[in-house]
């Protein structure tokens, strides 16, 4: 079954390739602090438990992505980033609505995720999908200037 997702700007959403993990490590190393190495999405787009969903135009260039992790009836939203030239634009919840759309066929029942409180745009993302605020962990996402950003938890049930 091939799995496709509309998405906007004339873009579709579909399953990360193993080919996919420089782009989606440059991708990542533009929205985050910390980048991962490439043979981290080498390993994740070669796992089951851990689906990976790009928005990508037809000659398959990468705009964006969202990176899942499933266990037993969990599921976590291990990343998320779009390309800063199509940020603002619904790619992000395009991504986020196919993976959730996605994850109703698999075993997970609930899904968390962990935002820094700093983060408007992803946390209006998630709230627009029902994600609430669970718990809070201070200290947690480190900042240039060597302080840290207190991180929520968030979660949403699956179905
Ligand atoms: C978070 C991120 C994935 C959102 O992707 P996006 O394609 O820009 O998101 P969308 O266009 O679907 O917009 C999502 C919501 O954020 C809002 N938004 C987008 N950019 C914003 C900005 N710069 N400031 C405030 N709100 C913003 C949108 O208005 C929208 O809210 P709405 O539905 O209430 O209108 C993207 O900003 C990104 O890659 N950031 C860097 C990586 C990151 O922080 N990932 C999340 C880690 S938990």
């Amino acid at each position: 079954m091939i799995k496709l997702w509309m998405a906007p700007g004339g873009l579709h959403i579909e399953p990360g390739q193993a080919k996919d993990a420089g782009d989606l490590a440059a991708i990542h190393a533009n929205g985050f602090y910390r980048g991962w190495p490439n043979a981290e999405f080498a390993s994740f787009l070669s796992e089951r438990e851990t689906p990976v969903y790009v928005a990508c135009d037809a000659k398959r260039r990468i705009a964006g992505f969202a990176l899942i992790r499933i266990s037993a009836d969990e599921a976590e939203l291990l990343t998320i980033a779009v390309d800063p030239i199509w940020r603002g634009k619904g790619l992000g919840q395009a991504l986020l609505k196919a993976a959730l759309d996605d994850l109703l066929m698999s075993s997970a029942k609930r899904m968390f995720l962990e935002v820094s409180e700093e983060n408007v745009a992803a946390l209006k993302l998630y709230q627009r999908q029902g994600f609430t605020t669970i718990s809070s962990r201070k200290g947690y996402y480190p900042r240039a200037d060597g302080s840290a950003a207190t991180a929520l938890v968030m979660a949403r049930d699956l179905g």
